[in-house]
């Protein structure tokens, strides 16, 4: 167990040792226990987390509010549009003030080409620990959750593939962070990555020559496909969603036209078939319904989509525990 992550910010999880991811899993598997049993575990008494959103969120913000609350402290939720945050308040005085008022900052700004920047300019004028609650780049407390999860599931995941694949969906061009997470810290526990996506829809070239390095370091395999039905076959997790054509586009209407292209690339029971028989299917939602998966998979039995939401909370305890007190 690594035991000293106290004043340690969390960024992207590539900048943790496996050590210390393997502390933070083990610490939220025992708040999970401790929460199952109605057992007090009031860590951060008196300890504040301001939580700035540039952007919404439903899990993200109600799983951090839950956490704090039920370790003892608060946490202050500081939107946009009802503060200065997005005009007139600089990251370095954000890194500043807030630092000085508070136990910990965790921010979500996914804005693209932004959203890593300003956090990162935020931790370096803090004095506690800044937490990346979704940049444009990393998203890692949903992919803790979701290795949380998946052991879980399955066991020691080493040795089991995971399908990180896109899928269609009209509402928005979603961020790149969740499938940039996720290819970068399953090879580090031993699982096969297969990225899967339709041409146009592919990932940060740095990120992806990362998550490559990963895998050679940790013996796992990592294969970048373009049909969606190959990806699929044999594989133990799916985890499929949608994300914009961020590094070919520059408009969201080219984005719509281009994703418009692939409207086929739906999870549906027939996919879900490819897979193995036990396979999981994950996605961090919100999901497009019907769109980017049917009814029948999400609301399904091999579906996790609950159990890996409500993960969320304990990972977030856990990483807050270990760096806030
Ligand atoms: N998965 C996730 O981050 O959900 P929210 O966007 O609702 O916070």
């Amino acid at each position: 167990m690594q035991t000293h992550l106290r004043g340690r910010d969390l960024i992207t999880l590539q900048e943790w040792t496996k050590e210390e991811i393997d502390t933070a899993l083990e610490v939220a598997f025992e708040l999970k226990r401790q929460r199952a049993l109605g057992q007090p575990h009031a860590i951060l008494r008196d300890k504040v987390l301001a939580m700035l959103f540039f952007y919404s969120s439903t899990r993200t913000r109600a799983s951090f509010e839950a956490g704090m609350a039920q370790l003892g402290g608060h946490a202050q939720f500081i939107e946009s549009r009802t503060t200065q945050i997005a005009h007139g308040d600089t990251a370095k005085e954000i890194g500043e003030i807030l630092g000085r008022y508070d136990d910990g900052i965790a921010i979500r700004n996914v804005d693209w080409g932004l959203g890593n920047r300003y956090i990162r300019e935020v931790a370096a004028a803090s004095r506690v620990p800044v937490l990346n609650m979704q940049c444009d780049i990393y998203h890692p407390f949903q992919i803790l959750a979701d290795i949380m999860t998946i052991i879980e599931k399955k066991g020691h995941p080493r040795g089991k593939t995971i399908t990180v694949s896109w899928a269609y969906a009209a509402s928005y061009q979603k961020p790149i962070s969740v499938p940039q997470s996720l290819i970068l810290l399953m090879p580090r526990f031993g699982v096969n990555v297969r990225l899967v996506h339709p041409p146009g829809f592919q990932l940060m070239p740095e990120i992806v020559e990362q998550a490559k390095e990963n895998a050679r370091r940790a013996r796992a395999g990592f294969e970048i496909m373009d049909d969606f039905d190959a990806g699929m076959r044999g594989t133990d997790v799916v985890y499929a969603k949608s994300w914009g054509p961020l590094l070919t586009v520059k408009t969201d209407a080219e984005g719509a036209e281009l994703a418009a292209r692939y409207k086929d690339w739906i999870t549906d029971e027939r996919r879900m078939a490819l897979a193995r028989e036990d396979a999981i299917y994950m996605h961090p939602l919100p999901a497009d319904r019907n769109i980017e998966v049917s009814d029948a998979v999400i609301d399904g039995p091999q579906s996790v989509v609950y159990d890996e939401a409500e993960n969320r909370l304990h990972v977030q305890k856990a990483v807050m525990a270990l760096t806030m007190t």
